[in-house]
């Protein structure tokens, strides 16, 4: 019998007279769909899913916090980094890229760092990879390229005629297809991993004045790496097991925890730094500019429920608070359009009144309805500005520092066009071990592509960042290079 207390109701608070029969005529009899109690069980049951996130789908998720550990009110407003010993909760998702919400944990993947800072004056999203580069440095490519890594519209299987095709004609994703073909393309557990913004971004301090600044998040529990037989192993044994092993060690105490790092990068050396340094294909020279480091986050407590907080979290880089801007990174910009849309989408468009999303300061606006509002909407309070009943009013102070720009509006190309020195400086730092499993990965990745054509094209990739890496692959494929 249940107690008053924990009586089974209807979604509409009702109780439930019987919860095992449905409502038929007799016991042989048809269903009567006066069951309305069966109904909305069912209907409501269809609803379960919302649209998974069409990349990086399958995640894993957890509560913490940023202690800041340096003075950083020089370079930045920003209320999150207002003093030493400031902490900020936060919520983090790690995920995987290309796979399907069910998909295997230890696949050779980049993975998803994305922090949500809950601070005191709005949400700041930090929207990053564990890799500092990306494949691609232009959002108009983005579609395409992870067209590649999804599934083939016929065959609905991967297809690495697709995946080698692109990469051998988009040279600009030699350096991250190195990185991901290295020991570091899959994590030991999600706790073993760097996190980076990848971006470089811009921080603004109190007196308008701007750096570019890019973010590490270094592990302090030491990056460590599946062996490529003991993942392919546990992603059919467990293929949850990162999500197990970030769950289970903090449900034991055992927090994970990142020194936050960044490089300063002052702003009139991006017209002269020998690279374009909004070019996410490339990382800052850590001797140019040194990591400093500014404080530390932790992993202290699990999601209660996987849906409410991992599953309708919604990160944007977009997400900025006064004192952290962006850059004019091509790809940046281009997230600035598709992560909101993709929660209009995805959750709807109130997703950021979900308890997971709302920020902890004050939201104080004049936007209004839509489906699934489901605080109180603003009362009766003014809904229109300008208004003369001393509404919510811009406070000019803190609007994004003004930027110069110049130039023809036009579909221009980074000038930039060195694909090959930091591929090849990052295969120089290899052990030998390292560049042999390398090679090795490479080889057995790209064995399955059909052509010849596109495998040459690509070894000459390889062969412009470090001839030994060209020819070393080429030898695994059995090809050689022409003259
Ligand atoms: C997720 C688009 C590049 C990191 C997503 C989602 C979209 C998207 C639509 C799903 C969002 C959702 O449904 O909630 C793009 C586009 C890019 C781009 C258009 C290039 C122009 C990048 C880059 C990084 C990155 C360069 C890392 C440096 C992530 C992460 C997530 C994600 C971590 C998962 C966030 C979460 O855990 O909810 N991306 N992306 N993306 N993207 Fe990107």
């Amino acid at each position: 019998m249940s107690t008053e207390k924990n009586k089974l109701t209807t979604s509409w608070g009702a109780p439930v007279g019987d919860n095992q029969n449905s409502i038929t005529a007799g016991s042989r009899g048809p269903t009567l769909i006066q069951d309305v109690h069966l109904l909305e069980k069912l209907a409501h049951f269809n609803r379960e899913r919302v649209p998974e996130r069409v990349v990086h789908a399958k995640g894993a998720g957890a509560h913490g916090y940023l202690e800041v550990t340096q003075d950083l009110t020089k370079y930045t407003k920003a209320s999150l980094f207002s003093e030493v010993g400031k902490r900020t909760p936060l919520f983090v998702r790690f995920s995987t890229v290309a796979g399907e919400n069910g998909s295997s944990d230890t696949v050779r993947d980049p993975r998803g760092f994305a922090v949500k800072f809950y601070t005191d004056e709005g949400n700041y999203d930090l929207v990053g990879n564990n890799t500092p580069v990306f494949f691609i440095r232009d959002a108009i490519k983005f579609p395409d390229f992870i067209h590649t890594q999804k599934r083939h519209p016929q065959t609905h299987l991967k297809n690495p005629n697709a995946v080698w095709d692109f990469w051998s004609l988009s040279p600009e994703s030699l350096h991250q297809v190195t990185i991901l073909m290295t020991d570091r393309g899959i994590p030991a557990t999600l706790r073993h991993m760097h996190g980076f913004g990848s971006h470089t971004f811009k921080w603004v301090n109190a007196e308008g004045e701007g750096v570019w600044v890019k973010y590490h998040f270094k592990t302090e529990q030491g990056v460590q790496n599946l062996a490529p037989n003991v993942a392919a192993q546990l992603a059919a044994d467990n293929p949850d097991y990162h999500t197990e092993d970030l769950f289970n060690a903090i449900d034991k105490g055992d927090f994970p925890a990142w020194k936050l790092c960044v490089q300063i990068m002052p702003l009139e050396d991006a017209n002269t730094y020998r690279f374009d340094p909004f070019d996410v294909t490339k990382v800052w020279s850590q001797k140019d500019y040194p990591l400093i480091e500014v404080g530390r986050m932790v992993l202290d407590r699990n999601p209660e429920n996987y849906f409410a907080e991992v599953e309708q979290a919604t990160f944007s880089p977009g997400t900025l608070v006064p004192g952290i801007d962006v850059s004019p990174d091509k790809m940046l910009q281009g997230r600035l359009f598709a992560y909101g849309d993709a929660h209009r989408y995805r959750v709807g468009a109130n997703h950021q009144t979900l308890p997971i999303n709302r920020p902890r300061s004050e939201v104080n606006n004049y936007q209004r309805d839509g489906q699934m509002r489901a605080d109180n909407n603003g009362g009766g309070s003014v809904y229109y500005e300008p208004n003369s009943l001393g509404g919510p009013t811009e406070t000019p102070v803190d609007k994004p520092a003004p930027y110069e720009v110049s130039g023809s509006a036009d579909s221009v190309a980074y000038d930039h066009h060195d694909h090959y020195t930091q591929p090849g400086d990052l295969y120089r730092l290899l052990s030998e071990e390292e560049r042999t499993r390398l090679v090795q990965t490479i080889v057995g990745a790209m064995k399955p592509v059909e052509s010849d054509e596109i495998k040459l094209r690509q070894i000459g990739h390889f062969y412009k960042a470090d001839p030994e890496y060209g020819i070393r692959v080429a030898e695994g494929l059995g090809l050689s290079i022409p003259e």
